[in-house]
């Protein structure tokens, strides 16, 4: 028998390029998922172009459209019913799941941090740890529980920080790490479902 393709379901608000490398992944048959739906709460975002052009369907959800953060997610919820997903991968996603959706969902939701979790977490890991002058930083995918940017470590990777690098320069090399080890964090949790 087939083994069952598995289902995957990317969030993400912003610029999208880990989305991007994620479906990159797939075509070029690296990862056998099936990336049924990307799911964004900002209809301007970067990343809805990128999932049009790609042929991904997307899953507008903006917060400000409903009356609780339980009817939000509730909305999203019942498209991931609708869709079969199996395993949803958070990609810069700045937004923080409820308990309730964390549960559910516990195991199966995964997410990138552009820093070595446990250091530098928030929105600015990048500039934190150029700021603060440390010689290595990183990138690490991760399970998400109820903590932000927390849960147990899938893969880490470290990036050195040189004198001579700038913010910009750092930022370029930790996208670029970012862009090699997502799809290769979630080819690891596949192969366990
Ligand atoms: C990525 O650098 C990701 O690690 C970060 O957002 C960026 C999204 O970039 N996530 C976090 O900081 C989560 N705390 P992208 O939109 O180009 O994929």
């Amino acid at each position: 028998m087939k083994p069952k393709l598995i289902n995957l379901a990317v969030f993400a608000s912003g610029r999208g390029s880990n989305f991007s490398a994620i479906a990159k992944a797939i075509k070029q048959g690296k990862l056998n998922v099936e990336l049924k739906v990307l799911v964004c709460d900002k209809p301007e975002a970067r990343v809805v172009k990128r999932a049009k052009s790609a042929g991904v369907r997307v899953v507008l959800a903006r917060r400000e459209d409903f009356c609780s953060r339980p009817d939000f997610e509730t909305a999203i919820i019942q498209k991931l019913i609708d869709y079969r997903i199996d395993l949803i991968a958070l990609a810069g996603f700045m937004r923080l799941l409820s308990p309730v959706f964390v549960k559910r969902y516990r195991n199966r939701i995964l997410n990138i941090h552009p820093s070595l979790l446990p250091a530098f977490k928030g929105a600015h890991a990048i500039k934190d740890a150029f700021d603060s002058k440390v010689k290595v930083t990183g990138v690490t995918v991760h399970f998400v529980d109820e903590e932000v940017d927390h849960g147990p470590v899938i893969l880490q990777q470290e990036v050195k920080i040189r004198n001579t690098d700038t913010l910009a320069s750092l930022e370029k090399k930790i996208h670029s790490v970012e862009h090699k080890l997502y799809p290769k964090a979630i080819k690891l949790v596949i192969g366990k479902i």
